[in-house]
């Protein structure tokens, strides 16, 4: 069956559980708070409490288990990078590993030191890394967007670049303007300067792969919940810092691999759930091909489908001035998630989204933890934007459905 935003619609749990009670389904607009989850995901994560809940390591069957869904685990996170399995970590989301990540990273600054983040992250790719930086007495440096105000400032970065500059934090992808990156010119850069790349793809990945082997980076993060898994992080770290950092860790546990990382009993159901969402993921692509192929296919159809509905939007919005898209316009769509910020003169995101809510189409409002992008646009601490994010499951008609309610919201 070829793909459709119809067919992975109808596979979500949420759309099966409304029509088995008879009831009409809202419309998701906010995927980049946290994707829908299809049926399979539900079924792999029951699956694993039904077969015995247990830990690692124990000679008995349910056990062992464990140790599988674990390694399938790294093995299906490792295909949406195309990373080596060994060097992906789990921890309960991205915000806990970039903390644990930079606390054990920063052991190696010293005084004098630099790093850089930027003004279009998430802050958990910002204050991650600020905190660590004061407990080592490290200068950070942020660098801003371009004119626009949608992008990095690529060349201000080039300039901020040094041999102080010990890492640059930035994003795959603003989950808040929907911008992506240049991150092969990032790397570059920053390899250049001799400055580890930490990543965050949170928000990338669920409109797009990434290839570590061709982009040369320390850390890259990601999260389940974003792209139709449950709540779970995970991060991969290249070598030597997988073997050679030193890991806050338990000492009795084991100190080596990923798992030098991985404080605690993980969540072996949502690991599990994690490995359904990518299977999910991959279903369009070539049958007999390895994982990361199918997602190569399955990634492409979603990217067409994905920029077909922005462009449809941002036509829709043209028409109507008095709406302000805070983001790249329609011939850059191919530079962007589907995902948008919004503002309208006389009404505030807050009662925009409050008002779509009631009538069963759901979106946010306000900063996303992405303050400084905010700030920059002179919407922070307040008013704040409404933020719109479509994904692969998403359908035209439901675009169009938002777009009528839009204008009669503010008739
Ligand atoms: C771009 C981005 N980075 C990081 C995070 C934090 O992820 P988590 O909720 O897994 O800590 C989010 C969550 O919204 C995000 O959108």
């Amino acid at each position: 069956m070829p793909y459709s935003a119809e067919a992975c619609w109808q596979q979500l749990a949420v759309v099966q559980a409304h029509r088995d009670r008879g009831e009409l389904c809202p419309y998701f607009f906010d995927g980049p708070g946290g994707a829908q989850m299809p049926q399979s995901v539900l079924a792999a994560m029951s699956e694993y409490w039904q077969g015995g809940n247990a830990n690692l390591g124990a000679p008995y069957a349910s056990s062992e288990r464990v140790g599988q869904i674990v390694e399938q685990g790294r093995v299906s996170a490792a295909a949406l990078l195309n990373a080596p399995p060994a060097q992906i970590i789990f921890d309960q989301n991205m915000s806990s590993l970039a903390f644990k990540l930079s606390r054990a990273i920063s052991q190696r600054w010293r005084r004098g030191d630099q790093i850089i983040v930027t003004q279009l992250d998430h802050f958990a790719n910002v204050s991650s890394w600020q905190r660590a930086a004061q407990d080592r007495g490290v200068d950070v440096i942020t660098v801003g967007l371009d004119k626009q105000g949608w992008q990095l400032d690529y060349a201000k970065l080039e300039a901020l670049l040094s041999p102080k500059v010990k890492l640059l934090a930035v994003s795959g992808a603003s989950n808040v303007c929907g911008s992506i990156v240049n991150l092969a010119r990032v790397a570059e850069m920053a390899n250049a300067a001799g400055a580890m790349l930490a990543i965050d793809a949170v928000h990338l990945l669920p409109h797009q792969l990434m290839d570590v082997q061709a982009l040369d980076c320390a850390v890259v993060f990601g999260s389940a919940y974003k792209f139709c898994g449950p709540h779970l992080g995970f991060a991969y770290l290249a070598e030597p810092w997988l073997s050679e950092l030193e890991a806050y860790r338990v000492s009795a546990a084991t100190n080596l691999g990923p798992g030098r990382f991985e404080t605690g009993t993980q969540s072996f159901a949502a690991i599990a759930g994690m490995s359904a969402a990518i299977d999910y993921l991959a279903q369009w692509g070539e049958r007999d091909a390895g994982l990361r192929a199918r997602l190569v296919d399955s990634y492409a159809q979603f990217s067409a489908h994905e920029q077909g509905l922005s462009e449809r939007f941002i036509r829709w919005l043209q028409a109507r001035p008095q709406w302000q898209l805070y983001g790249l316009p329609l011939a850059d769509s191919a530079l962007r998630t589907p995902t948008f910020a919004l503002s309208h003169p006389q009404y505030s995101p807050y009662q925009l989204a409050k008002q779509l809510g009631e009538q069963g189409v759901y979106c946010g409002a306000g900063h996303f933890y992405a303050p400084a992008l905010l700030e920059q646009w002179g919407l922070a601490p307040q008013p704040g934007v409404l933020r719109l994010g479509f994904m692969h499951y998403t359908l035209a008609q439901q675009v169009d459905e938002l777009c009528r309610l839009l204008d009669g919201c503010i008739a």
